[in-house]
């Protein structure tokens, strides 16, 4: 017989839970036997006091047990898929699944929704007209088949005990804890049912990892949870000081994904995307492929085409524009030394790219287009960014937002995009 109480206790006082308690706790809260407040403060005590290696696996595998596990040896291929751990300009997703979907790799990417200053994959997604997320498991494992990459929601029966404590956690100032995150995250990956994932960490000022020692605990941490449960896992540690690419909102980011499909694009986003897709080739078992050879011929364009048709999207239909725009200028000439990723997010999301709540809309058209990267020579009164938003009003804010967070300075310093790799 268990009490939510002792449960407390045995982590506020710093001791180990034990996989009993651990099994107990998630399905009772899962069932709404154990209350809110008293998993709030359960929560609470993991994030002041951590959890082990064995806690956190056991924490992983309830929360996979509280719903289905799907089963994807239906598909007939290998099966990969990448989680990012959330950053601004992120648009990373959307070339890089058709492109491994290109090498007869399927990709099944459960994404999410945008909250707070990160861009979610799902609404970007959704400015394409007609483009569809909501599927059911037939249906995902049919667009696994072909054309090979399914870009979606999760289904409601996918971890449901994470579904509930992350709403909680993102409430009760609990989000930010190794043991919850790596827990949270890895539950839903595996029971997804990938054979193997890659994740990008990301480090910085616009990732929840501000340093590169965490992120290298939280990466290290998310691998040796997958390899307990099967999935094969590697990861990146690679850099959120700064956006990725030029554009931070919604359609305007599915636009710069288009471009690094049509073999441009901004080079970070370009490195980016072709290292992620090397590190998912070689866990599916093709080390020599060549990503970069796919973007510059079209196959990972013609896969992207097949993969937003499949969805109910229409590939070639005008992207939605924002009504207004206005300019940001250099206050001085000389080299751009900081543009500041959560800066920039905060001042998209305040333009109307992002949301409040999980239920609010998001402007398909609002965000910010940088006309210039960290390390460009500019002069003073130049436009450096684009502000984009439906309601001129909104200018103001964003601007606010931008206070502090761009810099001109006399020199560059040096911007190195992938830090480590942990497998
Ligand atoms: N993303 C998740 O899915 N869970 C967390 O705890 C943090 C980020």
């Amino acid at each position: 017989m268990f009490s939510a109480v002792d449960v407390i206790r045995t982590k506020r006082d710093g001791r180990e839970l034990s996989s009993a308690q651990i099994d107990w706790v998630i399905d009772a809260y899962t069932k709404g036997v154990v209350a809110d407040e008293q998993m709030s403060a359960l929560a609470m005590a993991i994030v002041l006091n951590g959890a082990n290696d064995r806690e956190i696996s056991d924490w992983t595998a309830a929360m996979i047990a509280s719903g289905e596990r799907l089963d994807l040896s239906g598909v007939g291929k290998p099966t990969v898929d990448k989680h990012s751990t959330g950053g601004v300009g992120d648009k990373i997703t959307l070339p890089l699944a058709p492109l491994v979907a290109s090498f007869g790799v399927a990709v099944p990417q459960l994404s999410g929704r945008g909250l707070g200053h990160t861009g979610g994959t799902l609404d970007k997604l959704e400015t394409i007209p007609g483009f569809g997320v909501s599927f059911t498991n037939a249906q995902f494992v049919a667009g696994l088949k072909n054309p090979g990459a399914v870009i979606c929601a999760a289904g409601q029966e996918l971890a449901p005990a994470d579904r509930k404590l992350y709403a909680l956690r993102d409430v009760t100032g609990t989000v930010e804890s190794i043991p919850l995150i790596a827990s949270s995250i890895m539950s839903k990956k595996i029971a997804e049912g990938t054979d193997a994932l890659v994740l990008d960490v990301k480090v910085g000022s616009g990732a929840f990892m501000k340093s590169a020692e965490q992120a290298r605990e939280l990466a290290s941490t998310m691998v040796k949870l997958g390899a307990a449960h099967g999935v094969r896992c590697s990861a990146l540690l690679t850099n959120m000081d700064t956006p990725l690419g030029l554009m931070v909102g919604n359609a305007i980011e599915v636009a710069e994904s288009l471009d690094v499909l049509a073999g441009g694009g901004p080079a970070d986003v370009v490195e980016l995307t072709v290292a992620l897709a090397k590190e998912m080739l070689t866990l599916a078992g093709q080390p020599d492929a060549d990503p970069a050879a796919a973007l510059a011929d079209g196959r990972a364009m013609d896969t992207w085409r097949k993969m937003v048709t499949a969805q109910g999207g229409a590939p070639d239909a005008p992207l939605p524009t924002a009504a207004e725009s206005e300019e940001v200028r250099a206050d001085a000439d000389g080299v751009v030394g900081t543009l500041d990723a959560y800066a920039i997010g905060l001042a998209a999301w305040r333009l109307g790219a992002g949301r409040a709540r999980q239920s609010d809309p998001v402007s398909a058209g609002a965000g910010v287009e940088l006309l210039c990267q960290e390390g460009d020579h500019v002069r003073e009164g130049a436009p450096i960014m684009r502000l984009h938003a439906d309601d001129p009003q909104r200018f103001a804010a964003a601007k606010e937002a931008l206070d502090g967070g761009i810099e001109i300075s006399s020199q560059s310093k040096p911007r190195e995009l992938i830090l480590d790799t942990i497998s």
